[in-house]
């Protein structure tokens, strides 16, 4: 089961130690601000993914009185997985003693999505933001489509390469092409299997939350990065001059977007604050659902300060439904009390108070 039982943390921020048995459901987090709340989140996300979803910066999330940064964790299932980030060098990681490469193996372990202030850009943002959301759940659910995304990453990167040297060679141009298409091919299927399965699931979230306020003419559309109508090797040749131009291929699978439309506009334009919060935060609940259905596993949900332009209604919906999918969660608020009083009845939950980075149940 993807839950985590044991949570050890040193030099996380002003966290200098601090140990968390957790409960496998649903964990609050309390204290006031600055005490170190968002960093407990902040330490749980770096250890299944690598990064943080505050900053690209790891090396600030270490102490200012240390010189690295200990994440150490026990899952529900028995597994040991152990993180050393130095402030300025490379991350050791560890599952079951044996270091790992990469995070390919701790990231299927811990399925971690992130609802903050932040998942909001994914409405306001640019594509990559709705790619990266996509692509979380593509990896989890398709297998085959990480090497798949690895090689067409590998090819528009030598690609480009070539595109930027002064005298591209036509020939060269054309073996990377034909790397790249049949990749790329294999990404745009896995997404494209992917988002099919996940639009019905929305809707259903989306209107269970929505209620009786839900937009009606909300859609979403996958946009694979290139024509719809013409195979990618043809729309690399037709767009050859301007790729020379830019010196970066234009078209492709790394262009994929989710289109996020309310009638003919797009719903950034049409929905309110409110609303979009809700929107985001089906999008991010949905997909939990359709993970835990297709993998037969749990997600883990890290939710701080349950945004401030939600109604007390809109939390209270949005962590029911949480709670109902089964996942664990992590919860972070000021004041414990705003949490509780949107829990209908009290479920099983362990709370964690947090002042000055000291950590006490
Ligand atoms: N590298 C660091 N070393 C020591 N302290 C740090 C470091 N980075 C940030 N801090 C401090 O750690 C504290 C905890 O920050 P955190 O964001 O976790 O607080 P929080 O409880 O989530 O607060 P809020 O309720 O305002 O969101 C803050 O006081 C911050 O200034
Ligand atoms: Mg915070």
């Amino acid at each position: 089961m993807s839950s985590l039982k044991l949570l050890k943390l040193n030099a996380v921020r002003n966290i200098q130690q601090g140990e968390l048995n957790l409960h496998s459901r649903l964990n609050l987090i309390h204290g006031e601000n600055g005490s170190g709340k968002t960093s407990i989140l902040e330490a749980i996300h770096l250890l299944s993914s690598g990064k943080s979803f505050r900053t690209s910066k790891t090396g600030s999330l270490v102490s200012v009185d240390g010189d690295e940064l200990a994440i150490y964790a026990e899952s529900q299932s028995g597994h040991r997985i152990g993180l050393l980030k130095p402030r300025r060098q490379a991350a050791q990681l560890k599952l079951d003693l044996e270091s790992q490469k990469n995070w390919d193996n701790v990231a299927r372990l811990l399925p971690v999505q992130v609802l903050d202030a932040g998942s909001f850009l994914l409405l306001e943002g640019g594509p990559k933001s709705r790619r990266r959301f996509l692509d979380w759940g593509v990896f989890h659910v398709e297998h085959g489509f990480l090497n798949h995304w690895r090689v067409t990453r590998k090819c528009i990167a030598q690609r480009n390469q070539l595109l930027k040297s002064a005298r591209a060679d036509e020939q060269l141009l054309q073996v990377w092409d034909r790397e790249l298409c049949q990749a790329a091919n294999s990404v745009d299927l896995a997404r494209k299997t992917y988002f099919d399965r996940f639009v019905p699931v929305f809707a259903e979230t989306y209107h269970a939350l929505a209620g009786d306020s839900a937009v009606e003419t909300l859609s979403l559309e996958y946009q694979r990065g290139w024509d719809p109508q013409l195979e990618l090797e043809t729309v690399l040749k037709n767009s050859r001059h301007q790729d020379l131009k830019y010196g970066a291929t234009q078209n492709g699978p790394h262009r994929a977007d989710i289109l996020v439309t309310a009638g003919k506009s797009p719903a950034i334009d049409v929905l309110s604050r409110g609303q979009q919060k809700v929107l985001v935060s089906a999008l991010k609940i949905a997909q939990g659902s359709l993970f835990s259905e297709a993998i037969q596993d749990r997600c883990i949900y890290l939710v701080d300060d349950l945004p401030a332009e939600l109604d007390r209604e809109n939390r209270a919906k949005i962590l029911q439904k949480l709670l109902r999918l089964d996942s664990q969660l992590f919860v972070t608020s000021v004041e414990l009390d705003s949490i509780k009083n949107c829990l209908e009845s009290t479920p099983e939950m362990r709370t964690f108070h947090v002042e000055r980075g000291t950590i006490t149940d």
